[in-house]
């Protein structure tokens, strides 16, 4: 059935003319922060959206923090007015795959379908305005066909807060308080202790005076 269904998106794809996987984004707008002058540091969340999302999105606000959000596509379609505002509030929005696969396991064709379905419903989901220039592999899991595939670099992570294990605010905050300058946060907004954690975050690390950019501004 999932098949058939990709096999049918890949068709579509190819009527419409949009064959490429990741044409050049399409990039957030740019908040101003120079990383080379300022201590910045990138918050990613994955897996989502989800329930606690929007919640995340007034945190993130009160503090002017960009954050970079890799999203699942079947989410995606059930949630397009979050990731609509994910993108009016200058979050960036990364692919990471339709349904949470670990994409080392799947051919190449399948794993070019996953990427250009989740892009396609973010593409919608943002009235055009957002196609991903980032790509972040469910589970951390890539080899070269995956690479191939999906034609993004991976975006890792510097500092995994275990946030998904441990669902512990305090635990949370602790982890994403040992970020250095360049790093990337590994969070997850499906959970809500996660969600609950990143005020504190927030509070604390602008506290040493981190600010909060895209994956994109902190790589530019
Ligand atoms: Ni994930």
């Amino acid at each position: 059935m999932l098949s058939l269904r990709i096999l049918g998106l890949l068709g579509l794809v190819v009527i419409t003319g949009c064959s490429v996987a990741t044409r050049p984004d399409s990039s957030p707008k740019s908040s101003g922060t120079d990383c080379r002058t300022n201590q910045c540091v990138a918050l990613t969340f994955d897996d989502g959206p989800g329930p606690y999302t929007n919640q995340l999105l007034d945190y993130l606000s009160a503090y002017n923090a960009k954050a970079t959000f890799y999203l699942v596509g079947s989410r995606v379609v059930q949630n397009t007015a979050v990731v609509s505002r994910m993108a009016r509030e200058g979050h960036e929005i990364g692919n990471h795959s339709w349904n949470h696969a670990d994409l080392t396991t799947l051919s190449e064709q399948d794993i070019r379908a996953q990427i250009i379905r989740t892009n396609e419903s973010i593409r919608l989901a943002t009235r055009n305005e957002v196609y991903p220039a980032s790509f972040r592999p469910p589970y951390g899991a890539y080899n070269k066909r995956v690479i191939t595939g999906t034609g993004y670099n991976p975006v890792m992570w510097d500092v995994d807060t275990l946030d998904w294990y441990y669902r512990n605010p305090e635990r949370i905050v602790k982890l994403a308080l040992t970020a250095k300058a360049g790093d990337i946060i590994l969070l997850h907004d499906i959970h809500p202790t996660t969600v609950q954690s990143v005020p504190e975050i927030l509070r604390q690390l602008t506290a040493k005076g981190f600010v909060f950019v895209t994956v994109g501004e902190l790589r530019r």
